[in-house]
């Protein structure tokens, strides 16, 4: 039998009607470097269940606008968001925001995007790489100039080597493991504050 640990977070999630207990990462991500302000157009890449897509909406307020991907099934308890939209498609599909039926840059891009795992540590690290690629790839036509940016990577020395190579395209570029981070995950979070625009 699959044995959930229900957690401090789990609970608080449940208690605070948010879809996951992810919401709290961001939640002290966006305290920290305060990542949102009112009215921006954000995208979250692998929004599902949506508990990044609850705390966005909130934080842009009505007249910003949230815009989720992910490979799964869409999970229609976010509709009633009035400043949210989702889409079922796999990140390696999207190439322009055309294909989001948008037309203009974002001025945050999120991304808590995962891997489904093997439990083979080197396959897992490849495979989480090599999303953290494809945002990276994308960032130029989806980053406005000055806009911000989190994503979750899976620690590996291939990974800092290209996050390396990519510290100068932010005015500032953060590592956070925040505290609701399991204490065993190899997860941390990379926050870039003022897109500088790739040269
Ligand atoms: C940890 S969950 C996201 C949780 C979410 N931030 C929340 O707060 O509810 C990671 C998500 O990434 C999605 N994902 C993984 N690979 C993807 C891909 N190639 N394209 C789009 N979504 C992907 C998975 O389907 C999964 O739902």
């Amino acid at each position: 039998m699959n044995f959930k640990v229900k957690d401090h977070y789990f609970k608080k999630a449940k208690k605070d009607n948010y879809l996951a207990r992810s919401v709290y990462k961001l939640e002290e991500i966006d305290k920290k470097y305060k990542v949102f302000k009112k009215g921006d157009r954000v995208v979250d890449l692998g929004y599902h269940p949506g508990s990044w897509m609850q705390y966005t909406s909130k934080a842009i307020g009505e007249s910003g606008k949230a815009i989720g991907i992910d490979i799964r099934p869409l999970n229609k308890t976010l509709l009633t968001l009035k400043n949210v939209k989702i889409f079922e498609k796999d990140i390696f599909d999207v190439q322009v925001p055309k294909d989001l039926e948008e037309d203009d840059y974002f001025d945050v891009l999120i991304s808590d995007m995962a891997p489904n795992t093997t439990g083979i540590k080197s396959v897992d690290q490849d495979r989480s790489l090599n999303l953290v690629e494809k945002v990276f790839e994308i960032l130029p036509i989806f980053l406005k100039k000055d806009g911000n940016f989190v994503i979750k990577v899976f620690d590996s020395n291939a990974a800092q080597q290209y996050l390396k190579s990519k510290r100068n395209l932010f005015k500032e570029f953060h590592h956070l493991k925040p505290k609701s981070t399991r204490t065993v995950s190899k997860e941390f979070f990379v926050i870039g504050i003022g897109y500088k625009v790739e040269e």
